[in-house]
């Protein structure tokens, strides 16, 4: 598996602590043939993405060492989950924070109701940098429940969409995981992905979360959005029109 969206690194963000709750999570991640991880930490303040950039570096590097040195084979590649807000207006290096270099930028919307005009705006601008969103646990927003029409304009944009595994087990409720599996089944989702923060609160022990996922979720599907889809943006690749036949 590869684990799209990942709050592995220490010391940044409301993720891992400290270096042994990154270490633990990188044990966590192998048990779980998780092969490769990519570190996604909170970017709240896109005023702020020098300094975030120069830890996040620093942190992988170290994280890189220990592993090698340890000889545990998994594959750290980076990225940033953009928090979209005002910030994003005037923002220069948006580029820095896609994953891997790609043209591929992971980007959350607030938990807390807003205007559907308002994400619109604010997606439109990710575009308008010339990237292509990959929108963070889509079935988590309010907004989106009371404006599923939002779906499908943000479709029609070209945003991609990232599920959570602790939204699919059905953690978060009836309501969250219904859109989890919808977004999935329908083929609007192209990824799945642990969103990790530490070892013992929203943690990446996937095959515990794969034992509660409903019966729609086939293992075709689950091998085309945490293998197959995820490779290929991780190779820079167009995503939509490689979808299986199978949605
Ligand atoms: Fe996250």
């Amino acid at each position: 598996m590869i684990d799209l969206h990942c709050h592995l690194l220490w010391g940044i963000d409301d993720g891992a602590q400290s270096p042994e709750d990154t270490f633990s999570l990188c044990d966590t991640a192998i048990e779980n043939q998780i092969q490769t991880v990519v570190c996604t930490p909170h970017m709240l303040n896109l005023e702020e993405t020098d300094d975030y950039l120069f830890v996040r570096d620093a942190h992988a590097e170290e994280l890189r060492r220990y592993l090698a040195a340890k000889q545990i084979p998994l594959k750290i590649c980076l990225g940033a989950e953009v928090y979209l807000n005002d910030s994003i207006f005037a923002a220069e290096g948006l580029e820095s924070l896609t994953i891997e270099n790609t043209r591929y930028l992971l980007c959350e919307f607030s938990l807390r109701p807003f205007p559907p005009e308002r994400a619109l705006v604010l997606l439109e601008e990710v575009f308008d940098h010339g990237l292509t969103p990959v929108i963070a646990h889509p079935e988590r927003y309010p907004v989106l429940h009371r404006h599923p029409r939002l779906i499908e304009d943000f479709q029609d944009m070209g945003a991609l969409f990232q599920v959570n595994t602790a939204s699919l087990a059905g953690l978060l409720g009836d309501e969250i995981q219904d859109l989890a599996v919808w977004l999935l089944k329908n083929g609007v989702a192209d990824f799945l992905a642990t969103d990790a923060h530490r070892p013992n609160w929203r943690t990446n022990a996937f095959q515990k979360f794969v034992e509660k996922f409903p019966p729609e979720i086939t293992p075709e599907l689950l091998r085309w959005v945490t293998q197959t889809a995820p490779s290929l943006l991780l190779e820079n690749k167009e995503i939509a029109s490689r979808r299986p036949s199978f949605f």
